[in-house]
């Protein structure tokens, strides 16, 4: 059931990748709107490619769906439209934001657009402004006593040094995600020169460098954090034998595990402070004891965490989306 007569639900409208592309069984932001049509509320996916700002009013195609439902026709499709018109973001509850990167030029567009919507009354989910502020990557050094050693550099003879002196690092490029183009690199790799010259296109893009942590070997944990609590389970995404990465996206396994009580400082030092600048639902990678990653995108393992431990991180969204609409 979708929406109700009585005035009590809310409408909630979800800008996502093109709702084809998305995967239900394993999608945080379907899990999201189908707990959200659960409770009675309407789900809206709004099409970004209609985002627009007009004499002061930021738009876009709105369709309302019932996310629950499985059309006859259609095997693939997980959802039926029950209604399309062009809205104003400011006529819905919320609005959330939840496209993946990559953090292009059409990415800071929908911030700035967002940011239009909500300087108007919008609600706008994480906030645009602190998505565009939080570089997943480069965050990370507003946090350096949880980090490890690390390096943001673009100068081969400045990457060379850092190898060096650590012996063992990640290369990584800082607009990446899903694993995409991260290197495991020791100083005496014989290609190590011509990953730093690629990753850093010749010293015209800057890349970050990580000491390894071999911990990465009992998993990449996804410590989601919403409304700046933390979901007590992390999804350690364990590498495959042979790989470097433990992205699901690079074939990765996700095993949830309660937060270790070194997770749980993490996240309580980070929490409250990512909140208070918007930032609803986070999404931090820590390898063994650091912090390597803060995402804020479109942080995803709901379902994953869900299904191993009963734990609805989709019903604590929306428990708090609830909460800040009331
Ligand atoms: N410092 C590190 N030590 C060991 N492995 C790392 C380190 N940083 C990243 N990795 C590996 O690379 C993967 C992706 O890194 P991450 O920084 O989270 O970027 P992405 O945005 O691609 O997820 C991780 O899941 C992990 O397997
Ligand atoms: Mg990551």
């Amino acid at each position: 059931m979708v929406g109700t007569d009585d005035g009590a639900g809310m409408n909630f409208a979800f800008l996502t990748d093109p709702l084809s592309e998305l995967k239900p069984a394993k999608d945080s932001s379907v899990a999201m709107m189908r707990e959200a049509a659960r409770r009675g509320h309407e789900v809206w996916a709004l099409a970004r490619p209609t985002l627009a700002w007009r004499d002061g009013v930021v738009s876009a195609q709105a369709q309302r769906i019932d996310p629950a439902a499985q059309p006859a026709t259609g095997a693939a499709k997980w959802f039926c439209v029950l209604d399309k018109e062009m809205r104003p973001l400011t006529t819905f509850d919320a609005v959330l934001m939840r496209q993946d990167p990559p953090f292009d030029t059409e990415y800071l567009v929908a911030t700035w657009l967002l940011e239009r919507a909500q300087a108007a009354g919008a609600r706008v989910h994480n906030d645009p402004r602190a998505i565009r502020d939080h570089s997943e990557k480069v965050a990370l050094t507003e946090f350096a006593e949880f980090a490890p050693p690390t390096l943001i550099a673009r100068d081969a003879a400045t990457l060379a040094g850092f190898i060096d002196e650590l012996g063992e690092v990640i290369l990584k490029p800082l607009d990446g995600m899903g694993g995409r183009g991260v290197f495991h690199v020791r100083h005496d790799d014989p290609n190590r020169n011509a990953i730093v010259e690629t990753l850093t296109d010749y010293g015209r893009r800057s890349i970050m460098a990580q000491r390894y942590l071999p911990a990465i070997r009992e998993g990449d944990k996804r410590i989601l954090l919403i409304a700046g609590e933390p979901v007590p389970f992390a999804l350690a995404r364990v590498p495959q034998a042979g790989e470097a990465r433990g992205n699901l996206a690079a074939g990765g396994t996700g095993i949830a595990r309660p937060l270790t009580a070194r997770d749980r400082e993490i996240a309580v030092a980070l929490g409250p402070t990512l909140w208070a600048r918007g930032l609803f639902i986070v999404g931090l990678d820590v390898i063994g004891d650091y912090l390597t990653e803060i995402n804020v995108t479109s942080p995803t393992c709901f379902v994953e965490i869900t299904e191993q431990t009963g734990f609805d991180v989709a019903a604590q969204v929306i428990d708090a989306l609830e909460r800040q609409c009331a």
